[in-house]
């Protein structure tokens, strides 16, 4: 068997920042619109009236203080409330495989590669643009890839760049590619519901690469994947909806979770399981010097690495993007590598884990080089 490395990773960050003011703002003129419109059945007690949000609840509760978006039109319109984008014809890229191309080219320059040079491409995101053909393979086209090179797309939810990155260093300690990219395009603001005060500011829009060769900067020493299955994070989106009209448009084809009941049950779980691993290995805590955890709530990831480190991380033991980017599902993690992996000193430890719908978790351990 080979060794696999991360040899570098790559990011792009949509241009459109939007802030938890702008979000609260145009939720709440919504509110105002929907409950005047609807103000003589509110008042016969035949629906309810809606609540605002508000920017101190969102820092509070998440940690969250912004995110991007690959498109702002529509989205803070109170009659909208939904991102707007021109369709594409088919002859153009289409956005998530662009925003994907970003992170890969940017991915490659930090590597010193060529596009030719890689064997394999995974898309690993939480939702696809279109059910075929796959986002990978287009990607693949796009930046060049040689004649008898492959992608595929797979979706873990939250969960999936973890487990493209299994994936990808399993092919090459196998020897079956010796280059393989991992691309995190998430669109997350289109299976967000901006109308929802429980989740409309949760989420942003980013793509993260990541190269995995035999050989590179941080040797992966461990992977594991593991899922339990859960009904407290959904999407019911799908292309059997047609088959049942009358769900068209509901609230279930967007996001939706038990955001108390996943916190509770999450924290738990991906505690065990980074602890777990770590004793498989031998490593002991304290000679974990980071931890790039999947940035869904800063309240979570205080409490996960309490569990694995024995005391409150430091922001240099734990990084935290989640408030500039939000959730950005699977590609949290990976921007969290991506920002903070420069200082490690060779031989230093450190674990990316993902975790979300699925239920769904996924742990690297890098060594530094
Ligand atoms: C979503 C999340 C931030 C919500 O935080 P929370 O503390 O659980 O908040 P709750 O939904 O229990 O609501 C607490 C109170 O705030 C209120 N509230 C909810 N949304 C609000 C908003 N936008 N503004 C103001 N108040 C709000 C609720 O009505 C509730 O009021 P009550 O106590 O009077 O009933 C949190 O549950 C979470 O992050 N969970 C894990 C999410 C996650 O990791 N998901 C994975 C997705 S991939």
């Amino acid at each position: 068997m080979k060794k696999a490395y991360i040899k570098a990773t790559g990011l792009y960050t949509p241009p459109n920042q939007v802030t938890n003011e702008e979000l609260v703002s145009a939720f709440n003129a919504y509110v105002d619109l929907f409950n005047a419109q609807n103000a003589e059945q509110i008042e016969k007690g035949e629906i309810a009236a809606l609540g605002h949000s508000s920017v101190e609840f969102v820092e509070k509760a998440s940690g969250i203080k912004s995110r991007y978006v690959v498109a702002k039109d529509g989205l803070l319109d109170p009659n909208i409330m939904t991102p707007r984008m021109k369709e594409r014809p088919n002859e153009e890229i289409s956005i998530l495989a662009e925003i994907g191309k970003n992170a890969v080219l940017d991915c490659l320059k930090a590597a010193g590669r060529d596009a030719k040079d890689v064997d394999c491409i995974i898309c690993a995101a939480s939702n696809m643009q279109r059910a075929y053909p796959a986002i990978a393979i287009e990607i693949q086209k796009e930046i060049g890839m040689r004649d008898g090179t492959f992608g595929f797309d797979m979706n873990v939810a939250c969960s999936s760049a973890t487990f493209g990155i299994k994936i990808a260093a399993e092919m090459v300690k196998s020897g079956a590619v010796k280059s393989a990219l991992v691309v995190n395009p998430e669109i997350c603001s289109g299976h967000l519901n901006f109308k929802d005060r429980d989740s409309h500011f949760i989420f942003g829009d980013v793509a993260t690469a990541i190269l995995i060769e035999d050989e590179g900067e941080f040797e992966i020493l461990d992977t594991v994947a593991v899922t339990e299955f859960s009904n407290n994070i959904r999407n019911n989106f799908g292309f059997l909806n047609r088959f049942s009209p009358e769900g068209i448009g509901a609230p279930d084809k967007l996001f939706v979770q038990e955001g108390r009941k996943v916190f509770k049950e999450v924290v738990p779980m991906v505690g065990a399981l980074i602890n777990e691993r770590l004793a498989a290995q031998n490593i002991p805590a304290e000679n974990v010097r980071r931890l790039w955890l999947h940035q869904a709530n800063a309240n979570m990831n205080r409490l996960i690495s309490s569990r694995v480190l024995g005391h409150e991380a430091s922001p240099d033991e734990s990084p935290t993007i989640l408030d500039t980017y939000a959730n950005t599902s699977s590609a949290g993690s990976i921007i969290s590598f991506n920002k903070h992996n420069k200082d490690l000193e060779s031989g230093d430890i450190g674990v990316i884990c993902s975790f979300g719908a699925g239920y769904s978790a996924g742990c690297v351990t890098l060594q530094k080089v």
